[in-house]
């Protein structure tokens, strides 16, 4: 197939001036060449399209493709996410990974926890500070855990998430709604061990492609796998390959958010376990990263026995499944 590549490249957006936070979920060159070689090894032409912008002219040439294999994060809006996806549609372009309605949804955590807890998929009980006036109206138990309420790779996850009382939830709230302008998420504090889940496939196809544990080292910045945390690892934590009753429940749950927020092909999702020792879901990343040796999802792939190209052959084996037309 000629497979069209819809990508943000940071390099791109950081020469345009935004800042190394801004663009921190955006993809590294070397992502890119890698899915290309990945999809070219695998009998497919890649062509590099770009984001938005350089897809939009493409699409007003004419250009078109037999696929597209979408990992833009996008730049403006809540539904950023959604926005190469909406566009392929309408120009009936098949595309890799989930549809518009579950990345615009999935990229707000607080959206997300009303529907999978209406499905009865356990997560943290929360509520939303939209507006200062609404953070005395707080009623859940300390301690909680605050962060922005869509924003991805660990952004405004400090060493000040974990808040202990009403000061701390009154001063956290307030930095986060002046900090990131939009609402902040207040969630019952997950105290156990943490678990991300690596998933393939679609529906009830879709399966536990493996479990990393996340486990702290003494030099982990505060309680959660923020962004310092996540941008300079090595020497705050461990990545485990897990195993055993609880990372396989952990896998469960992660399953059951999955199959209920129709997310598609690939990703990630995250657990906690509550003081109970019961796996929590935290929220899905349909979009996960593919950095190789860098991204949790190749890691859990590794740990797998599975190479890069044969983890992006998954993707595109559930993607083809879903165009039985197109093999
Ligand atoms: N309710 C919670 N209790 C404890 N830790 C949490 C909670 N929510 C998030 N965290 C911690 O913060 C990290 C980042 O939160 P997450 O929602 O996964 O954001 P991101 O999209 O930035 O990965 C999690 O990996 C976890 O370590
Ligand atoms: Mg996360």
């Amino acid at each position: 197939m000629r497979i069209g590549v819809t990508f943000d490249l940071r390099s791109d957006y950081l020469a345009l001036g935004h800042s190394e936070e801004e663009t921190a979920e955006f993809d590294a060159e070397e992502t890119i060449a890698a899915l290309c070689d990945a999809l070219k090894s695998l009998g497919h032409e890649p062509i590099r399209i770009g984001g938005i912008k350089p897809l939009t002219r493409a699409l007003a040439d004419g250009q078109r493709w037999d696929a597209v294999f979408n990992i833009c994060e996008g730049l403006k809006g809540v539904s950023r996410e959604a926005q190469v996806p909406a566009l392929l549609e309408a120009f009936d372009i098949p595309y890799v990974f989930s549809d518009p309605l579950t990345l615009a949804l999935t990229l707000d955590k607080a959206m997300t926890k009303h529907v999978v807890r209406d499905a009865g998929v356990p997560t943290a009980d929360f509520a939303v500070i939209t507006t200062e006036a609404d953070i005395a109206k707080i009623t859940l138990g300390f301690p909680l855990f605050l962060k922005p309420v869509a924003e991805g790779s660990g952004k405004g996850v400090n060493a000040r998430s974990k808040v202990d009382d009403k000061e701390q939830l009154e001063s956290v709230a307030r930095h986060l709604l002046k900090q990131y302008r939009q609402p902040a998420l207040v969630e019952e504090f997950l105290p156990g061990r943490e678990f991300t889940v690596g998933i393939t496939g679609t529906g009830l196809e879709a399966k536990v492609l493996g479990v990393l544990e996340i486990v702290p080292l003494p030099k982990f910045i505060g309680h959660g796998y923020g962004y310092e945390n996540k941008e300079t690892w090595e020497d705050k934590l461990k990545i485990v390959r897990a195993e055993g009753p609880e990372a396989q429940a952990a896998g469960q749950v992660a399953l059951a958010a999955w199959r209920v927020l129709r997310c598609r092909d690939g990703g990630r999702a995250d657990i906690r376990l509550d003081k109970n020792g019961l796996p929590c879901f935290i929220e899905v990343n349909p979009l996960a990263g593919i950095r190789p040796g860098y991204s949790d999802l190749c890691f859990i792939a590794n740990f797998e026995g599975l190479s890069y190209q044969q983890l992006i052959g998954k993707f595109l084996d559930s993607f083809l499944k879903r165009h039985p037309d197109l093999k």
